[in-house]
């Protein structure tokens, strides 16, 4: 018998109500069945996530919007013709039939056409290229997200809850998709509830709004808790004037420092020197948090990218895996090092 290759079989699996996980061109997702509520359960199971919070539908680039939405506004319509395939997610009203189990309770939904060919080729052969797959980034909650099939294994390697990693490379963009709601357009505007490759900007030259900043009574997203995409290691960004002055000090003292940086600095106990553009630097961020959250080092210290608009993702990013790692320079720096 022939073998069956292993998007087909990743497909009849998702079918069988199991989990996979696929990669995607932002990061890498844990897939399940959107319509079967069980199997998308098992997706909060795995990634300990709370049941509350939405996950994203990802759908094949010929399917039908209207399936898993309803009220979509024409501006939707404009973004998907603009953007997808792409790292894109829309949130709009949910369509009358789609289950509670992908929006956390919401009415709405949260939709995405990835463009990775993997993604659109596991799309495309699961339940004829008409279904959705609710798909989370493919980490424990909390953690920084997977962008190769590696990080997936470890993140679930052992537990034998994922059916299939399907390896399809280093994800290109490197950073969760942007997300902008359109559930409240007339009402609200577009709001930008996580930004991303696909800029403010980028959305507003399509629809002639720019997306605003989301208020407190926006939808939850746990994209949008303040410590989110975490290492294990403290995180503390440093402004490139400071850093070589920072890293000196932390060395005197005895500190081991993992630096993420783009600047030419003095050698330090572990660093990854990353591209200094938002593209690059988005595409090896994860990678590089992951690799020196492994070099036991006391601090991952990462020089802060510039302020401008096209770095609004990878600050975001980075203002989250640094949350909760407050005072952690100065802490290191006033208390002796251990023998
Ligand atoms: O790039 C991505 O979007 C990746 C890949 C796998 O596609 N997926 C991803 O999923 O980042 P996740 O679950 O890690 O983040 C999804 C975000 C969460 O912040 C979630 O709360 C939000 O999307 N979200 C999903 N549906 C929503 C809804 N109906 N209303 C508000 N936020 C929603
Ligand atoms: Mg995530």
């Amino acid at each position: 018998m022939k073998e069956q290759d292993p998007v087909a079989a990743a497909a009849r699996m998702l079918e069988q109500g199991g989990l996979v996980a696929f990669p995607t061109e932002t990061v890498y997702g844990l897939g399940a069945d959107a319509e079967n509520p069980a199997a998308v359960a098992k997706i909060y199971a795995a990634k300990g996530r709370p049941m509350d919070h939405p996950v994203i539908v990802h759908i094949a680039p010929d399917a039908s919007l209207d399936h898993w939405a309803t009220d979509i506004p024409i501006e939707a319509r404009e973004l998907a013709a603009a953007f997808w395939p792409g790292p894109l997610t829309m949130i709009l009203k949910r369509a009358p039939g789609i289950p509670d189990a992908v929006s956390g309770g919401q009415d709405t939904v949260g939709v995405r056409c990835p463009s990775h060919p993997v993604a659109i080729a596991l799309l495309q052969a699961f339940k004829g290229g008409q279904g959705g797959l609710a798909a989370p980034s493919a980490n424990k909650f909390g953690n920084v997200s997977p962008t190769t099939a590696q990080h997936v294994r470890d993140e679930f390697g052992a537990d034998g809850t994922v059916g299939a990693v399907l390896d399809g490379g280093q994800s290109e963009v490197g950073i969760e998709s942007t997300i902008v709601d359109l559930s409240r357009l007339a009402t609200h505007g577009p709001v930008l509830l996580r930004p991303g490759h696909i800029s403010a900007a980028a959305i507003a030259a399509v629809i002639d709004q720019e997306p605003a900043a989301p208020d407190v009574a926006a939808p939850r997203a746990s994209g949008t808790l303040e410590s989110h995409y975490a290492p294990h290691t403290p995180v503390a960004m440093q402004a490139t004037a400071q850093l070589a002055q920072t890293l000196a000090q932390l060395q005197q003292n005895g500190r081991k420092v993992a630096l993420v940086h783009y600047s030419d600095l003095p050698s330090a106990h572990a660093a990854v020197k990353l591209p200094a553009t938002p593209e690059g630097f988005a595409h090896a961020l994860y990678a590089a948090l992951r690799e020196m959250d492994h070099a036991g080092a006391d601090v991952i210290l990462v020089e802060a990218p510039p302020q401008d608009g096209a770095w609004m993702g990878v600050n975001d990013r980075l203002r989250r895996a640094a949350h909760g790692s407050t005072g952690i320079v100065h802490g290191l720096l006033n208390h002796d090092a251990p023998d």
